[in-house]
Formats: C-alpha cells, structure tokens, sequence
C-alpha cells in the first residue's frame, strides 16, 4: 500500500527546507517542526472556544481537540483545499480570510502559524503552497493585518498564540503588537540552523490608570 506522506514524513522539516518545494504544487502545507511547536503550546493554553487561523491539513487543530481543554474547536482557512482536509481530519472547518467573519470578543483562543518566509514579489509562486509560505516582502504582510483585527475577535481575557520566525523580525512583529493595545510574552521556543522559531502568547494590555 503507498504511504502516505503526511503519515510518513511527520513534523520533520523546517520552514527552510519546505521552501524549496516552491513550485512543487501540494495543494496543503503539510505540518512541519512549526506545526509542531505550535501545537504543543497550545495543547497547554487553550481555553474555550478555539480557532485555528490557516489551520492547512488540520493537525495542529486535531492534535489540541484531542489533547487540550478547549470546548470547541474551529479550523479556518483561505485555502479550499486545506478546509477540505482538515473537514476530513474531522476538524470543523470553514474558509476565510483570517479573522474577518468572526464575532467581536467570541474567541478564547486563536491559533496562528502564518505565511511567514519574506519573499521577493519577482519570485513569488502563483499556487496555494505559495500562498501558506510567503510573508510578502517583510515576511509580515499577513501578520500585520492579524494583528490589526485580533483585539476585535479577541475575548477579554482570551489568549492568541502567534509562531514568529527570527526571519520575520520577532521584533518588529512584537512592537507591532504593542501598539495595537496587546502584550507579548514568550512560551516556547526553538532554534534550527536557519532559524529561531518562537511562541507569542499576546493578551489584551489592562488599560493604564
Ligand atoms: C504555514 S501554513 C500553516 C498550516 C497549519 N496551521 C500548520 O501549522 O501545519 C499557513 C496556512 O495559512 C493559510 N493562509 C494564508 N493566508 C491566509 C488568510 N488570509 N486567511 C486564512 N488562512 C490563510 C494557508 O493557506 C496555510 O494553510
């Protein structure tokens, strides 16, 4: 019987080397060693009602429904393919744009391991696995509009967990989250040859007296 991949490769690789699949047309991002260190921080923070943001085969959303506290577990993605998948991983899945059709304040937890590899736009791929890898230039073109939007979708004392690459900029993406009213705080992280990947927890900041 051939094997299927995903089963077999498991959370392996780095971001790194799944850029060279560039072109290579897999219509999901299959989990890597960010999948992973995501779900493991989330497994431990998750609370109540949890979205998964670009939640590709579904794995990490699977893996916190099955081991973590939350009450309801909800994949999104922009990516049919990928809501498809994750619907047949028995996640509940539905497709958006990152945070756009969710209710103010209705999330506990958010979940996002984002497109982050900055990307020169002449050398951009035109396919859907380009689409769960670029950051655009900086690397945060879908981190930045996240950001704008999760104080809106986030409860008052919910909690997002963000993966951030030390190729991103970890911070300028924790300054950016500053001054949308959040506070940052590290909960995990590792380091590659390549790169440091890294957890942010951000919170709602309780207004100044
Ligand atoms: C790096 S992959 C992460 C997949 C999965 N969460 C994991 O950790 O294995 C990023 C995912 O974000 C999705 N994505 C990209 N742009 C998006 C957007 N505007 N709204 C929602 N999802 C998006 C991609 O389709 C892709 O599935």
């Amino acid at each position: 019987m051939p094997e299927d991949p995903e089963e077999s490769r498991g959370p392996t690789e780095t971001r790194d080397a799944l850029a060279e699949r560039r072109g290579q047309n897999a219509p999901v991002y299959e989990p890597a060693e960010d999948s992973s260190l995501l779900a493991e921080a989330a497994v431990e923070h998750a609370r109540g009602v949890t979205l998964e943001v670009g939640t590709g085969s579904g794995w990490v959303a699977q893996r916190v429904r099955a081991e973590g506290d939350a009450t309801r577990v909800i994949g999104s993605d922009v990516n049919p393919h990928a809501v498809r998948r994750a619907r047949d991983r028995g996640v509940e899945a539905v497709r958006a744009d990152l945070l756009a059709p969710f209710r103010d304040g209705a999330l506990d937890t958010v979940l996002f391991n984002p497109p982050y590899l900055p990307t020169d736009p002449d050398n951009e791929w035109d396919d859907w696995q380009e689409v769960a890898l670029s950051g655009g230039e900086t690397g945060r073109e879908l981190i930045e509009p996240f950001l704008d939007d999760l104080p809106r979708a986030l409860a008052p004392d919910g909690v997002a967990l963000l993966l951030v690459s030390s190729l991103t900029g970890f911070a300028e993406v924790v300054e950016y989250a500053v001054d949308r009213g959040l506070r940052a705080e590290t909960v995990a992280e590792e380091s590659y040859p390549f790169e440091t990947l890294s957890i942010l927890a951000l919170r709602h900041r309780a207004p100044d007296n």
